[in-house]
């Protein structure tokens, strides 16, 4: 029997020293440890010796069991330190230049946003959030804009299968809302967000755009704090010496109504292809709350007056940016969003 466990203390050893990596090295411990081992069976075979052979026998066994572990543990060490030396002794050019690492960005709609809100906010404006999916009233009727109004047809409309509910075609319902939650306080705010428009989508138009409505009530507010206003805005957002030009308009929410143009960023006001030949670029739509609607937010419109405006932020990205397609803002080609 001692015989037989120097025999396998010697052959575990050799076969220890032959086990080249972890893998190996595990077969080896199932093979010489394990529960079905040699020496299980020998510890097996030491149960049925006579009584007066059995005490050396076992601690002999126990001696060679004691060995193999601590032989296996070392080996285990030995190879990890190879292993991590190996990895060290790779070569690393360190004049490589870095993997690059792609940083996430705000949308160009996002970023034109925040440079609205921070011009205007400089003016006093506070932003104020109203919801995508209107009502007819808030939307048209409201905004003096009664059933069959022909000034509809200036807004194709996504309605919804609830009668009375559509996604809205313009940032102007916000004006009521907000004209009833502030009445009969003074109101200086923009209206952000997203509008809708049942439109033959080209690179003009898409279906889905942003907008930021702007709306100012108060007494004595006068059309030249408009013009003020949004002279203020086109310098801050174009160039510090954009002229800045108010031509007469219509909107069924205003009285009188404007829309407002800057001369052209390309050309200066000489006239190219992006001003088609005029010299001017139109930025949004303005004008004096019409008394109708003021009424219907609460204000009496003989103690109070104000002034709206409604801009398009990806026209005015596409202005600044020089970008000629609008269906790049929603189209997630990241080859286009990645510029800016
Ligand atoms: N709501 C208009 C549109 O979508 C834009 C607009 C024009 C808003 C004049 C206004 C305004 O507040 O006064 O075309």
């Amino acid at each position: 029997m001692l015989d037989r466990l120097d025999s396998l203390l010697e052959k575990a050893k050799g076969a220890l020293e032959d086990s080249r990596d972890l893998a190996g090295l595990d077969e080896w411990r199932v093979k010489y440890l394990g529960k079905k081992s040699e020496l299980t069976d020998i510890f097996q075979a030491i149960g049925k010796l006579p009584g007066d052979k059995r005490p050396l026998a076992g601690k002999r066994a126990n001696e060679v069991r004691s060995a193999l572990e601590s032989a296996y543990g070392e080996r285990v060490e030995a190879l990890k330190t190879l292993q991590r030396d190996a990895i060290l002794q790779e070569r690393v050019d360190v004049t490589l230049p870095g993997r690059p690492i792609d940083a996430g960005r705000l949308h160009i709609s996002t970023q034109t946003l925040r440079t609205i809100y921070d011009i205007f906010a400089k003016m006093g404006f506070q932003v104020f959030e109203a919801p995508e999916v209107e009502t007819e009233l808030n939307n048209f009727e409201l905004l003096n804009m009664p059933a069959g109004h022909p000034a509809r047809d200036m807004w194709d409309t996504f309605y919804t299968t609830r009668e009375g509910v559509l996604l809205r075609t313009h940032t102007s319902p916000g004006q009521i809302r907000a004209m009833r939650q502030f009445c009969p306080n003074p109101i200086r705010v923009i209206l952000p967000g997203k509008c809708y428009r049942y439109e033959q989508v080209s690179s003009r138009s898409d279906f889905m755009f942003y907008q930021v409505e702007g709306l100012a009530v108060g007494r004595r507010i006068t059309l030249a704090d408009l013009k003020g206003t949004m002279i203020e805005f086109g310098r801050q957002m174009f160039g510090a010496d954009r002229k800045v030009r108010f031509r007469c308009s219509y909107f069924p929410f205003t009285e009188p109504s404007v829309e407002v143009d800057i001369d052209c960023i390309l050309c200066g006001g000489k006239g190219c292809s992006v001003c088609k030949q005029t010299g001017w670029l139109e930025i949004l739509g303005a004008g004096m709350v019409h008394p109708v609607v003021l009424e219907n937010g609460g204000y009496d419109p003989r103690e109070f007056s104000g002034y709206a405006f409604g801009m398009g932020p990806e026209r005015i990205a596409m202005l600044r940016h020089r970008i000629d397609d609008i269906r790049y803002f929603f189209g997630n080609d990241l080859r286009f969003l990645s510029q800016f």
